[in-house]
């Protein structure tokens, strides 16, 4: 879909936040039956960052969101919406969207949005409708994950793969033509089985714990499929040609799947992100994470053709093709 619109809607402020504790393949060869070969050689992962104790998801999305608001040039209480994209909320209710409200000392609605790792392009997309339309100016999208509170130990190809953080972007009116130029949501809720978070009894507990289920060969199957397709049909949905993105920012998952999404888009390396061996799968964090890395590194420019491409339980997935808008930028006289 395209958005037509009385408005361009576009990011104009990104933050993220990891936290301090790296958790390296050598240090899971220490709990779980892997090793440092074959989670880098299968997935591309070389660390992740897991969350302390006393942290929680709400703490993460805070830090995210006063990074990007700040460099938004936003304040808190000029905020009219927050939308956080989480599976791992740190309560059924509150939400954490409403715990960030506070925390910020904003004023306006919240809702946290349940789209697995295709979360954030899921709540960029509805933000941008309420900008788009005009009934609000300034929307926060924040995604915030603590995976490593629900993965199964006993689950070997499983554990290895997730790590925690948030990312978080302001999404506002830009300038005629910039920002979101079209996008693809979609799922397929018979796939609900492939990948889900199960609250059975594990063995020798006595109380139920939430924890990851996934059939991780039929996960891979459906990803590297609908990455390609998702991402295609967004930019039919925009008017854009696979030969104008500057920069695909995918969804980090696994390095194979992001090739065969990137091969599928006939993407050279130079225009596809990855730092997947940095952080793991952080489900709905990963992909604004991503963005913000890649401007910091000078790889998303005002102008540029940004593709960024998501997929994750439900199954669902979600695309956005974004011509960037940066808000420091000047005009050459
Ligand atoms: N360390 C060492 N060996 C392992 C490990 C491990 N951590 N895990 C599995 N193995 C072994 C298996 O036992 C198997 O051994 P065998 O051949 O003797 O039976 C062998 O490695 C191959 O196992 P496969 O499961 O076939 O490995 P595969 O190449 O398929 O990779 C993986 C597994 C990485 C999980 C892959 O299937 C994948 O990435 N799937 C997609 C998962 C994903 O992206 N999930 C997130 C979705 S997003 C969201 O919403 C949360």
């Amino acid at each position: 879909m395209s958005t037509p619109s009385l408005r361009s809607v576009g990011i104009t402020g990104l933050g993220y936040y990891v936290p301090a504790r790296v958790v390296t393949n050598a240090d899971l060869e220490k709990i779980v039956d892997t090793d440092d070969e074959w989670i880098r050689s299968r997935t591309g992962i070389h660390e992740r960052r897991f969350i302390a104790d006393d942290e929680s998801t709400a703490d993460m999305a805070e830090h995210a969101s006063r990074a990007a608001l700040e460099d938004a040039g936003v304040l808190p209480e000029d905020v009219h919406l927050i939308i956080v994209a989480t599976c791992t909320a740190d309560f059924q209710f509150p939400s954490t969207a409403s715990i960030l409200q506070d925390r910020l000392g904003a004023n306006c609605g919240t809702f946290d949005l349940g789209a697995a790792c295709s979360g954030f392009v899921y709540a960029l997309v509805v933000a941008s409708q309420f900008v788009a339309a005009g009934t609000y100016d300034r929307v926060l999208v924040v995604a915030s994950e603590a995976m490593s509170r629900i993965v199964d130990w006993n689950d070997r190809t499983t554990c290895v793969l997730f790590g925690d953080g948030a990312g978080a972007a302001v999404v506002q009116a830009v300038s005629d033509g910039s920002g979101v130029l079209g996008f693809d949501l979609g799922a397929d809720g018979s796939g609900g089985p492939l990948l889900k978070v199960s609250n059975q009894l594990m063995p020798g507990e006595k109380e139920a714990s939430p924890y990851i289920v996934q059939n991780g060969r039929e996960v891979y199957r459906f990803a590297v499929n609908i990455m390609g397709e998702s991402a295609v049909r967004a930019l039919e949905n925009a008017g854009v040609e696979e030969s104008e993105i500057d920069l695909l920012v995918p969804h980090q998952a696994n390095t194979r799947i992001i090739d065969a999404a990137a091969k599928r888009l006939k993407l050279p390396s130079e225009k596809v992100f990855i730092n997947i061996e940095k952080y793991g799968n952080t489900s709905a964090a990963s992909i604004p994470i991503a963005l913000c890395e890649a401007r910091e590194k000078g790889r998303v420019k005002h102008g540029d053709t940004i593709v960024a491409v998501g997929f994750g339980g439900g199954v669902t997935w979600a695309s956005c093709v974004m011509k960037w808008f940066d808000r420091n930028h000047q005009p050459e006289s």
